[in-house]
Formats: C-alpha cells, structure tokens, sequence
C-alpha cells in the first residue's frame, strides 16, 4: 500500500496496533513488573516497554516493508539518516510514572518519510485517548479535531519542565518559570506534549531523545506551534536535543530571555 496516497487507512491501521498496546499494558497492570536500571536508578525499563516495543516494531514490518525503525529500546534498526520511510517509537513513555505511579504515562509512534513528518500519535494510556494525525489529516483524538491553540505569551499560561533542568536552572528556568504563569511538572515527554496541544499548557522544555518529541514535533507542527531547540535552532531528529515545544509568543518571550 502507498502510504501517502493511503494515509487515513494507514491513520486507522496505527490506531488499531495503539489500541491492542493499550489492552495488553491494561492485562499487566496490576501484575509485579520486572524492572531494570538502564543508566540510574531514575532510568528504568520494564518487560512491558520492551513487550510493547515488540509488538509495535511487528506491526510495522508486516504493514511497511519499507520501514527503518528506531526504538528506545534497540529492538528495531540502527538508523543512521532520515531518508526513506522512518519509524520513531517510544513503546512507553513515563517508565518511571509507570513504574511509581500506574498513571501518566504514554505510548507514541512517528512516521517521518525523507525527513518530513508524515503521521505522528501519542497514546495517554489511562486515559484512554490517542492524540495523532498529521499535517495532511490535522490532529484528531477519538471523538474530536483539536484545534490550534491561541498563541499565548509566556506570562498568560503554564510551563511544562524537565525537574532535572529546573532543580540545576538551566538556561536560568527558574527565572523563565518565575516569568510563567506558573511551572508543571509532569514526568512524561508525551503527556507533556499533549498539555501544548490542548492549548492547557503554553510550553515544555526537556532533555529529550528522538523518540521522546518525534511524534509530539509532527502534531505541534500541524497546530501551529513551534518545536525547535531550546536556543530556537531546529532540532536534530537523530540526536539529543534541549527542546521546547511552545506557542510562537511563548518560543519570543524565552528567546528574548536566554539571549
Ligand atoms: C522520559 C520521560 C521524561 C523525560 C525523560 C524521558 P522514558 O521517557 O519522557 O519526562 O524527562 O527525558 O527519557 O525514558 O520514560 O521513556
Ligand atoms: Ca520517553
Ligand atoms: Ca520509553
């Protein structure tokens, strides 16, 4: 199938494989995890993110025999350029939510196809809803479009943060938070993005691997807000990047105040 030509089939094909990660974490949930340190003790993975990861990069292999796939996890290619039809998974997103709280953690798929974002979803899993789309479809959730947020000044709304990043202030966040309406902290890149996109938070900064703003980037894009480094460069799609994730005065007013 041409995935462009085919793109609200292959929208509903991606919410399906979402809606069966869902039922098997849900089938899980209250079974003793097995847990492992990845990095630190605040860097874990589960035999339900690598399950997941699993079961996804299956998914798309049967559906794109075209498809290089990177996963947080290393289960699926060494992807060394965004040329040709890559995939970006983050299988669970919020390990540590997951892990400590059975809450606010997501799943997330992107589509890119020679660098551009084609389709991107984000699955908040306890509450049931996958934010996806993309710049040819909009941004849908089960039973609604979203609509673009109103671009915001950063005084006028909440700002989504990385703890790590306010507790040592970089980029002086805490005298960016302090110009905010107010800080949140949530735990999770995905549910992050999700705030932005409603339009219930103005931004979010994080250190963030592909897989954590790959499908977040595609849906923001589409609604008009910016997703760019944190110095307002663009971001690299194979690498760490500092990322911020805003409306387009919000993105101003914390270029004006880093500069
Ligand atoms: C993490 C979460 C967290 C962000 C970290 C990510 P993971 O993802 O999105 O909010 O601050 O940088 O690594 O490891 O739980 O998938
Ligand atoms: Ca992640
Ligand atoms: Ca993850």
């Amino acid at each position: 199938m041409n995935i462009i030509e085919n793109l609200w089939q292959t929208d509903h094909i991606i919410r399906g494989w979402l809606k069966e990660v869902r039922e098997d974490i849900l089938s899980e949930l209250h079974d003793p995890l097995a847990v492992a340190e990845k990095t630190s003790r605040k860097d874990l993975v589960t035999n339900v993110d690598k399950a997941n990861e699993k079961k996804i990069i299956k998914a798309i292999r049967s559906f794109d025999s075209q498809a290089k796939i990177l996963g947080e996890e290393g289960q699926g290619d060494q992807v060394t350029s965004m040329q040709g039809h890559v995939w970006i998974i983050d299988p669970l997103d919020g390990t540590l939510n997951f892990v400590k709280q059975r809450d606010n953690f997501a799943v997330m798929i992107a589509l890119y196809i020679d660098g551009k974002g084609i389709l991107g979803y984000i699955m908040d899993v306890m509450r049931n809803r996958i934010y996806g789309g993309g710049p040819s479809l909009g941004v849908f959730t089960q039973d609604n479009e979203l609509t673009k947020p109103t671009n915001l000044h950063l005084r006028d709304g909440l700002l989504g943060v990385s703890g790590p990043m306010l507790i040592h202030d970089k980029y002086h966040l805490q005298a960016i938070d302090e110009a905010s309406s107010g800080v949140r902290i949530i735990g999770s890149a995905g549910i992050e993005f999700i705030q932005v996109l409603k339009g219930k938070q103005n931004g979010y900064i994080s250190h963030l691997m592909p897989w954590d703003f790959a499908a977040g980037k595609i849906l923001a894009e589409t609604l008009n807000l910016s997703v760019t480094k944190v110095d307002g460069t663009p971001v690299d799609m194979l690498s760490s990047n500092d990322v911020l994730v805003s409306t387009k005065d919000t993105q101003k007013d914390i270029l004006n105040m880093i500069r």
